[in-house]
């Protein structure tokens, strides 16, 4: 560092903080210049870039509240944290859940009752006014929406959080604002400080050219990657990149500017207690002509800058990456490069949700095994967080390659999904919907609650009590791979009381178009009230999910920094999985995702150790090396 920086720091931060920053600074200068110099260098010098860009860092280290500055000691000295098998997260809708943020801190005692360490509290930045793709098109990064209160309430509820020992998640959405922003309003009116913040073309040749190659997110009612917009380009009017709704701007992240921007508004969120930010929709942040428009380089370079930037200012901050891609895609995100490059410390664990929702459905688990078996292991200072419902639709990221393993064909391994999830399939289970359905291409996605999915609604219209027990085994396997498979466990708001489908959004106009909101249930607190009760559908599925919770934080090889490794016990319809932590005894991990009996070759865990029952779905007993695993029965087993 220079010695004239070191004595800005050092005058700006005091000695001690100040210290810490030029340490930091010294640790991640050459990852930051090197990935400056990869998407702006273009043979030019990055030095003016870097020193801004630390400049921002700087400010917001002197802005950064003392008890955010304690919090990074702590970090620092712990830089683990996010891998203890006590982090374990919820996701909701602050309005869904608990109408203000005012009133969040009342049913932090909720929270903690199942465990939670890491609350992800769902766009809540003002979005534009009408439909605001769930809250992901942001008009104001500073503000909070106004329904939910205000960013002091914002900051009041990490404090309270911290307090317990929750970290608080939110989404930044990088790819895109709504139309509405300053950014994109000064944009349009010419204000050179916004110059090429978005792009547009006056004509249809380069969109025709992307659109030829980039698949379009939302077929039905926005296809292709372009909008026309009157006023853009002063007023003789051009065709607006919107890869997802029209009213959302993807940013041009080949403008320096736009980086320093965001940059700004992430630490200025940072100081005011958010821990860990979602990147939303990451694989999109740079374009290039003739690919699918995602994971180029440049974005994963992207990433890396403000990573370290983040990280010198507010190192108790990480990043998840919302990266719903292919396997070999993801783990780049991860920072998984030809070398380890810092990016985003957590990334959703896609893949795993895929296959497990393909394994209910086919009853068996052979697919599940071999596709999670060949993915690349993760750089050991991040974790997975792994899910098995989102707010999002589920796409069959099913690869090809994968499904002839099988001796399937991909695509009608994929519409078969389809099928079954939207009970179009004899004998289906579930009760989700189409999404985005493209009669061009033959895709589409499945909407629907996990107890829609898992069978529970269907037994609960036909009242008909054996199926209902298999639809609560299931959400219950599926939790129970989700909390021991290695990464963040994340429980989505609803789940815990088995809630289903709601339909109430089909009156509100602005939702009314898109059924993901089918799967974003209100928050039911009446069913809530029955949690105590085990004899409930509510109090049987939320004590599992408390008793998976309470067995996972005394399990140390569920700990991140370890491998998963998928094991084969010799029947088809049985995830077997493992992990050897170096620091603990090892973990095998058993779930029937078929209806019946399964039987284990117990032998083929015997390089494993000394294995004991930790939790399991029934009793079980072994017999001559073979254990009985009851239909949708799940077992843990773990060293002592
Ligand atoms: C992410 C969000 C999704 C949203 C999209 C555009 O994929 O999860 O809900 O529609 O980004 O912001």
């Amino acid at each position: 560092m220079e010695p004239q920086l070191v004595a800005d720091v050092l005058s700006a931060l005091g000695r001690s903080d100040g210290t810490a920053f030029c340490t930091r600074y010294d640790v991640c200068v050459s990852d930051l210049t090197e990935a400056l110099d990869a998407v702006y260098g273009q043979g030019g010098d990055v030095t003016a870039l870097l020193e801004h860009a630390v400049g921002i860092a700087l400010t917001a280290a002197v802005e950064r509240p003392e008890e955010l500055r304690l919090l990074d000691r702590r970090r620092e000295v712990d830089p683990e944290w996010f891998q203890r098998p006590q982090m374990q997260g919820y996701v909701c809708y602050t309005e869904r859940f608990c109408d203000k943020l005012a009133n969040l801190p009342e049913h932090i005692d909720y929270l903690a009752e199942l465990g939670t360490t890491y609350l992800h509290l769902m766009p809540l930045l003002q979005p534009r006014p009408g439909e605001n793709d769930g809250g992901y098109a942001v008009m104001d990064y500073r503000t909070v929406d106004s329904r939910l209160g205000t960013m002091r309430d914002l900051a009041d509820v990490a404090t309270a959080l911290r307090a317990r020992d929750m970290s608080l998640c939110i989404d930044v959405v990088l790819n895109h604002t709504a139309m509405e922003h300053r950014w994109a309003q000064g944009w349009l009116a010419g204000d050179p400080e916004y110059a090429d913040f978005y792009t547009a073309f006056p004509d249809r040749m380069t969109p025709d050219a992307f659109d030829a190659t980039t698949p379009s997110v939302f077929p039905d009612r926005a296809p292709g990657s372009f909008t026309w917009v009157d006023e853009a380009l002063g007023g003789a009017g051009g065709w607006v990149w919107t890869t997802f709704w029209p009213y959302q701007w993807d940013l041009n992240y080949a403008n320096p500017a736009v980086l320093l921007a965001m940059l700004g508004e992430i630490l200025w969120l940072a100081n005011h207690g958010i821990e860990i930010f979602r990147i939303d929709a990451v694989p999109f942040l740079w374009k290039r002509l003739g690919t699918n428009g995602t994971n180029q380089p440049e974005t994963h370079r992207i990433m890396q800058a403000l990573n370290a930037l983040v990280r010198l200012a507010a190192p108790a901050t990480i990043f998840k990456a919302e990266a719903i891609v292919s396997p070999e895609d993801l783990v780049p995100y991860l920072g998984g490069h030809d070398r380890y490059r810092p990016e985003c410390e957590l990334a959703y664990h896609n893949q795993l949700m895929v296959m497990l929702w393909s394994s209910l459905a086919t009853k068996e688990a052979d697919l599940a095994r071999h596709a999670l078996g060949r993915m690349r292991p993760i750089p050991a200072v991040t974790s997975w967080v792994t899910y098995a419902r989102g707010h999002d639709d589920i796409g069959w990221a099913v690869s090809d390659t994968d499904a002839a393993s099988m001796g399937w064909d991909g695509f009608s391994h994929r519409r078969f999904l389809n099928d079954f999830y939207s009970s179009r399939y004899d004998g289906s289970f579930a009760r989700g919907a189409l999404f985005q359905a493209n009669p061009l291409t033959g895709d589409a996605r499945i909407s629907g609650t996990t107890a829609a999915l898992c069978g529970i609604e269907d037994a609960l219209v036909h009242d008909d009590a054996a199926a209902l027990e298999r639809g609560v085994r299931r959400l219950v396997l599926l939790y129970a791979v989700v909390y021991a498979f290695g990464g963040v466990p994340l429980l989505y708001m609803g789940d815990e009381l088995a809630l289903r489908n709601d339909r109430s959004y089909l009156v509100d106009p602005a939702l009314a178009a898109d059924n993901r909101w089918m799967h974003r249930p209100w928050m039911d607190w009446a069913a809530a009230d029955r949690r105590g009760d085990p004899s409930s559908l509510e109090g049987r599925v939320f004590g599992w999910l408390q008793r998976l919770g309470v067995t996972r934080r005394g399990v140390p090889a569920l700990r991140g920094g370890t491998r998963t490794e998928m094991l084969d016990v010799a029947d088809h319809r049985v995830l077997a999985w493992g992990r050897r932590h170096p620091r603990s005894g090892n973990f095998v991990g058993l779930a029937n995702v078929s209806d019946g009996e399964a039987t284990v070759d117990l032998d083929r865990l015997s390089g494993l150790g000394d294995l004991h029952p930790v939790l399991g779905s029934d009793p079980m007993a072994a017999t001559a090396g073979r254990l009985q695993l009851p239909g949708l029965g799940f077992l843990w087993l773990a060293e002592s």
